[in-house]
């Protein structure tokens, strides 16, 4: 395994410092807890999550709404909010620290754009602002273009963003110049959430083949992915399936199918793995479920061949996450989890004595 340690202050790269540089990302026993203030109980939000991304790979998080995506992103991001207690480690290339620092890049739910300025006018004051000082305004420029051609949005660069009151860009072109904003100083780690929420399709698989190209050239992609399509999960390198905070499998993709197959919850042949892996953890499924069983048993009373049919959601999540414990998924996570470790602590230290 080649690793090119930086101490994460970042380098001296041809845009902010980063190129060259690669990203090891490692969590360990990652809990988040919401105390109680008066008589309400305290809610763990993520339970003892733990995990790795590695360079030139992307990682989707998935799971239902509200089983943590967005709060794992901020943990490791190092932008929870105050009101919750963040126990564990995030250690980025053998360092524990904020990952809130040069060379991490973060695009929100929200985009945070001024819809009065076109979207190349928005890109060149972000570089101005952020690529170093000493950088050629000819260098700047050619770098805005490059990123404008990356992102797909040559066609609208001269184009308003616009607002509520005046008709601008599309969503999926504003996700886009949002992501753009953030790969403008080329970070090593890019974090994205739901960066293909409210998309159609199509917009969907841009985005991600985008979020591939960037881990293709090196970087470390993370982003939580709501339900993609069968086309855009088959362009995810590894998964981190999420229910309730907890992990309901971490691994390679292509091997999701496989462990659910064992797990006695293979996927039906017609049903987009995503769909199924949703509608395994998804609680809210159960009323859909009892809804369908009872109108199934007017027809038919015996028992379904789907496992999903006669089982509930909380049944089935336990279940998974029971069996992803003792899986060889879940040995392979924690001894990638400690081989990155070991060769990023022994490259550190070979760094530092040179
Ligand atoms: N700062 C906070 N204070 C209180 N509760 C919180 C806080 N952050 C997250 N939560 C709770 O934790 C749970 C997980 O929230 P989170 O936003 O991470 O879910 P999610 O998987 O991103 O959902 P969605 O798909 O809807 O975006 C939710 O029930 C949310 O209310
Ligand atoms: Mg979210």
């Amino acid at each position: 395994m080649e690793i090119e340690v930086e101490d994460g202050d970042g380098g001296s790269g041809s845009r902010g410092g980063n190129v060259g540089v690669v990203a090891h990302l490692v969590w360990e026993d990652l809990t988040v807890v919401v105390p109680s203030f008066g008589s309400g109980a305290t809610r763990r939000v993520l339970q003892g999550l733990s995990g790795y991304a590695e360079p030139g790979r992307l990682m989707a998080v998935m799971g239902p709404s509200g089983s943590g995506k967005s709060t794992l992103l901020d943990s490791l991001a190092g932008r929870l909010s105050r009101n919750v207690i963040l126990s564990g480690n995030v250690v980025l290339n053998g360092k524990k620290r904020s990952l809130d620092h040069d060379g991490v890049a973060y695009v929100t739910q929200e985009d945070v754009l001024l819809g009065t300025l076109t979207v190349k006018e928005t890109l060149t004051y972000s570089a101005q602002l952020r690529l170093p000082t000493i950088m050629t305004k000819e260098k700047v420029n050619s770098i805005v273009e490059e990123t404008i051609k990356e992102m797909g949005l040559e066609h609208c660069a001269d184009q308003l963003i616009g607002s509520w009151h005046l008709r601008g860009i599309s969503s999926g072109e504003k996700k886009r110049l949002s992501i753009a904003l953030e790969i403008l100083t080329q970070p090593h780690l890019l974090l994205l959430d739901e960066p293909t929420s409210g998309l159609d399709n199509a917009s969907a698989f841009f985005i991600t083949q985008t979020l591939k190209n960037a881990a293709f050239n090196g970087r470390t992609v993370i982003s939580s992915i709501h339900q993609p399509s069968s086309e855009v999960f088959a362009l995810l390198d590894d998964l981190l399936l999420l229910s309730n905070g907890e992990t309901v499998y971490f691994g390679e993709a292509k091997m999701a199918l496989q462990f659910f197959a064992e797990a006695g919850f293979p996927c039906p042949s017609r049903r987009n793995p995503s769909d199924h892996f949703l509608h395994c953890t998804n609680s809210s499924f159960d009323t859909v479920r009892s809804t369908l069983i009872r109108s199934h048993k007017m027809h038919e009373p015996e028992q379904s061949s789907d496992s999903l049919m006669n089982l509930g959601a909380v049944e089935i999540k336990a279940t998974l996450i029971e069996k992803y414990n003792c899986s060889k998924y879940a040995t392979k996570t924690r001894s990638r989890i400690r081989e990155i470790s070991n060769t990023v602590r022994n490259l550190s230290i070979i760094y530092e004595l040179n």
